[in-house]
């Protein structure tokens, strides 16, 4: 009787030792000099803490009894448990083992014993710059002096009283972020979803990079799927026409200025990735009948497609992305072959990105030794 015993494999390369635009875009981070979204607001009561992670950096997320967010280092000082299996008291976060209390800005607040100390330490572990925009709880995980001049996404439609309703979805995925940034853009990938059909017959009319940013356009049927289309009000909107960009590092859609979209990531490690989608729409109309839902209605309503449609398609996704991420790693080395040209198009931006933020982290390195 043979038994089949697979050999080890060393698994895909590092960046270093990437050999191809695939395998080094497998393989990256993403440059930390952004916001990231880490969390919906929604899921942090006041008094609570939660763990994130943004590449490989474990940071505690604490919401004081105030309501306000705080982000520091994961890490006590003490004994390096992570913070984040304490607790919140007022507005500080209380190390769970022998009760240190950091600040909101991680400085070492409290000791409960000194041992005849006269005074706490000055200590502090790292906190990083916290904001809460569109439902979401962004952090800032790179160069603090940079997080005032870069800026979250302005979405005009979600702020002010005429905004957009709007219900984020939030999924951990088990794959790495730049297989779903191919997944959200590259539209050659119809057939996964040909039972809810989002979008058909795509024909890619726009693909250009400028700067940090890939744009895309296509001439697509939007919204005419069995659950979609009843939603969409046809006889009022023609959904045809669809511009994407991958805005480094985020993503969004528009299609006709109707129904639009944002993707933002949290990249965790090589093969996990947390995704907040943000959907909205103009106007819906009533599955069945031919009226608009009040703009008054249209969150319960987002409720509903999110579960009715919205989640259910981006199942699909999932699925086909964490599929992708189990191909890659057994196959790592098979030649990356690929049809649609902004596939490359997100993999060198994505590359460059992390080239320049690992090239400056050098220079900083160097100047500093
Ligand atoms: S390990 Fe945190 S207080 Fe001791
Ligand atoms: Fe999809």
């Amino acid at each position: 009787m043979s038994v089949d015993i697979e050999s080890p494999s060393a698994g895909p390369p590092g960046f270093a030792n990437a050999d191809n635009l695939r395998q080094r875009a497998r393989s990256v981070g993403m440059n930390p000099d952004y916001w990231y979204a880490v969390e919906e607001v929604r899921r942090i009561n006041p008094g609570t803490v939660t763990e994130v992670v943004f590449w490989k950096q474990s940071i505690a997320l604490f919401r004081s009894e105030d309501g306000s967010f705080h982000a520091v280092e994961n890490r006590c000082l003490h004994r390096q448990i992570k913070l984040s299996l304490g607790e919140v008291e007022g507005c500080r976060l209380v190390c769970g083992y022998h009760g240190w209390e950091y600040d909101e800005d991680g400085r070492v607040a409290e000791i409960p014993d000194l041992f005849g100390r006269k005074e706490v330490p000055r200590l502090s572990v790292r906190s990083y710059p916290v904001q809460v925009r569109y439902g979401l709880v962004w952090i800032f995980p790179g160069d603090p002096a940079k997080a005032t001049e870069r800026q979250i996404p302005e979405i005009p439609e979600l702020e002010g009283p005429g905004r957009w309703a709007c219900v984020p979805l939030r999924f951990d995925l088990s794959a790495h972020h730049s297989i779903i940034i191919d997944n959200v853009s590259d539209f050659s990938h119809a057939y996964l979803h040909r039972q809810y059909r989002p979008f058909d017959g795509a024909t890619l009319t726009r693909h250009e990079t400028i700067g940090d940013d890939v744009h895309l356009a296509y001439e697509t049927r939007v919204g005419r799927g069995r659950i979609s289309g009843k939603f969409v009000d046809h006889n009022r909107l023609n959904t045809n026409h669809m511009e994407l960009c991958y805005e480094y590092p985020y993503q969004r859609s528009n299609t006709d200025d109707e129904i639009k979209h944002w993707l933002f990531v949290l990249p965790i490690d090589e093969r996990t990735t947390r995704t907040f989608f943000l959907f909205y729409f103009r106007s819906l109309k009533l599955p069945m009948l031919p009226i608009r839902i009040p703009r008054w209605a249209m969150t319960t309503v987002l409720r509903l497609a999110n579960r009715m449609l919205i989640g259910p398609l981006l199942s699909q996704d999932r699925w086909a992305v964490e599929a992708e991420q189990t191909g890659y790693e057994k196959n790592w080395e098979a030649p990356p072959i690929e049809v649609n040209p902004v596939v490359r198009s997100f993999q060198q931006v994505t590359v460059r990105k992390w080239q320049e933020y690992l090239d400056r982290d050098a220079a900083a390195t160097s100047i500093d030794a």
